[in-house]
């Protein structure tokens, strides 16, 4: 499993990028409205830190005005991927782009039932993103969704890959990481969560500590 930052914060995309932390970024209205700043601006900044996948949600709802926006999203970089609603008209979309040449990359979003992603995948999607947090937000199984996701797409042998997202800590992550998903995309907070652990801490803390009291130095001090 690699990581997606869910973000659409400049700082916090490049500090987890230069940190070496993700493959990638994913976004969605909400977050892009969070930070106040032009759409189509902000992706190309974006794509000038990350070389990896960026997806870019669409907002129309209706199939001519998604692959209108789409194609306008997918232009300005080719790490662009078109997320899209899993909808009639969504899946359309899907298919649509794929069949293009080049093709354009989708990922179809707000996945909530395991045949919503199998139907996605058949339609061309090159990935799915089942929202976990929400799915546990009212009591479902949001693990569940993914674990079920990707035994389909095992079984069938489908070369949609699996974005675990809407992840709230770091057993989402783990689990999702054990099941079997080949991306889980996390806000910045979580992904520093991953990494930090009070003995690591600790352990580098007595190490210097050990290291001093021997009247020793760093060599490049
Ligand atoms: O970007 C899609 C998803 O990760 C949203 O997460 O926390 O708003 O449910 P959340």
């Amino acid at each position: 499993m690699q990581f997606f930052l869910d973000s659409a914060n400049v700082a916090e995309i490049q500090a987890a990028w230069e940190g070496g932390l993700i493959a990638g970024v994913t976004t969605n209205p909400s977050l892009v409205a969070k930070e106040g700043k032009d759409f189509h601006g902000l992706l190309k900044v974006i794509a000038g830190i990350v070389d990896g996948p960026i997806s870019a949600e669409v907002l129309d709802t209706t199939a001519e005005g998604m692959t209108i926006e789409a194609r306008l999203l997918a232009r300005l970089s080719p790490n662009i991927v078109i997320k899209l609603p899993v909808t009639a008209d969504g899946l359309r979309v899907a298919r649509t782009l794929a069949a293009e040449t080049p093709p354009i990359r989708t990922n179809v979003t707000l996945v909530f039932t395991p045949m919503q992603a199998l139907l996605a995948a058949r339609a061309g999607a090159s990935y799915v993103s089942p929202f976990v947090g929400r799915l546990d937000d009212i009591g479902q199984d949001g693990l569940g969704l993914v674990d079920d996701i990707c035994r389909v797409f095992e079984r069938h042998s489908l070369s949609c890959q699996v974005i675990a997202a809407s992840i709230r800590h770091p057993v989402h992550a783990l689990k999702a990481a054990l099941l079997g998903a080949h991306f889980a995309t996390l806000p910045y907070a979580v992904l520093r969560q991953l990494l930090r652990h009070p003995l690591t801490d600790a352990g580098i803390e007595k190490f210097m500590a050990d290291w001093r009291a021997a009247g020793r130095h760093t060599e490049n001090a």
